[in-house]
């Protein structure tokens, strides 16, 4: 069976576009794949983070996961600092991996901004240890966002350069999985920037603790064009917010563009908007409050954590322990 593997960082509440983008597929593919799913906390550091909270809120994604249906018994929920295999993996990945191809990393020209010289180090070297995230488990298919289709080609790029430079077959090669009509949820008061926890408005996102009030509003005040919605998906292009709005809604709804348009095609953006919002809430309010209950017992949350990480580390130890080997270290 193939394994998967992924991760998310604890900066923040999850919203919506991790939700689609990510995490509904996380759910999914348990059904028939063996499950590595990851608190990134190690990729946390790399921007300014507080470590009064860092912990909680690590703590809280775990729950809010397992509310949106992963199931961290038939499978492997974590967080990331707690198995040292990712720290080893990672530093042989920062020696293998070229300037040049971190260079062009877009994540990091966008993180960075104009303040390149004063980003953590981190930052920059950021994808070698998200390709170790993926190697030590040997994982090989990985269900992210749109966003990060460019670091999983950078480990792509990172495991064939060290097959070649230690003439092994050792690491097998990623697959992305990028799915559905809401692969990349875009903000809602900008049809031209992603949705993302880091953003200053917080109008710009829908979080998975909103309620229905706090979410009925948002998508209220959602930016959009004066046109009524189209009846073909044709009729999306160069109108972002539009096509953005029923890209959540045909998400929501298991359906694609045409089959939304073809309910809704015609209607003005009032009518359309409350019946996005009735579906937001519909899907989202059960995992609201299911997070809730989950965190109102913070020990047996961190018991699930520690659980993962015993049975993460022991997979991804030998596997580490032979990328040493290979590498050429001694062992005395
Ligand atoms: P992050 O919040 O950056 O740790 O991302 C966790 C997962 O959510 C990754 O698989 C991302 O690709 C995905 N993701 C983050 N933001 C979005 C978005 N706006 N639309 C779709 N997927 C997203
Ligand atoms: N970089 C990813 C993000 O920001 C999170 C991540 C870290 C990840 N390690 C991973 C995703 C390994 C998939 C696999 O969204």
């Amino acid at each position: 069976m193939q394994r998967i593997f992924s991760g998310i960082q604890p900066t923040g509440v999850p919203h919506l576009g991790n939700y689609l983008g990510a995490v509904r597929n996380w759910v999914a593919l348990q059904k028939n794949h063996d499950c590595l799913y990851c608190v990134v906390d190690l990729h946390a550091i790399t921007a300014a983070h507080d470590h009064r909270t860092l912990a909680a809120q690590t703590r809280d994604l775990a729950a809010s996961l397992i509310a949106c249906g992963i199931d961290p018994e038939k499978h492997i929920l974590f967080n990331q600092s707690a198995v040292h295999a990712h720290v080893r993996l990672g530093w042989i990945f920062t020696c293998v991996a070229r300037m040049g191809w971190l260079n062009r990393m877009t994540q990091f020209k966008d993180k960075a901004g104009k303040d390149r010289e004063n980003v953590s180090t981190g930052l920059f070297t950021y994808p070698n240890l998200m390709a170790a995230d993926i190697l030590a488990y040997h994982a090989t298919r990985v269900p992210v966002g749109d966003d990060q289709k460019q670091h999983i080609e950078l480990a792509n790029d990172i495991r064939a350069k060290f097959n070649h430079d230690f003439e092994t077959d050792f690491f097998p090669e990623i697959e992305p999985l990028i799915l559905g009509p809401a692969a990349r949820v875009m903000s809602l008061r900008d049809g031209a920037k992603k949705m993302s926890k880091s953003d200053a408005s917080d109008q710009s996102r829908i979080n998975l603790t909103d309620d229905a009030e706090t979410i009925a509003l948002k998508i209220k005040r959602a930016k959009t064009d004066a046109e009524p919605l189209p009846s073909e998906p044709a009729g999306l292009e160069a109108r972002p917010e539009a096509r953005n709005l029923v890209g959540i809604y045909a998400a929501l709804q298991d359906t694609d563009h045409t089959g939304v348009l073809r309910e809704h095609g015609g209607k003005g953006f009032g009518a359309f908007k409350d019946s996005l919002a009735a579906l937001v809430v519909e899907k989202l309010a059960p995992i609201a409050s299911e997070t809730r209950r989950l965190l109102g017992d913070p020990g047996h949350v961190d018991a699930i954590l520690r659980d993962g990480a015993a049975r993460a580390a022991a997979i991804a130890d030998p596997i580490v322990t032979e990328a040493e080997r290979l590498v050429g270290f001694l062992r005395p």
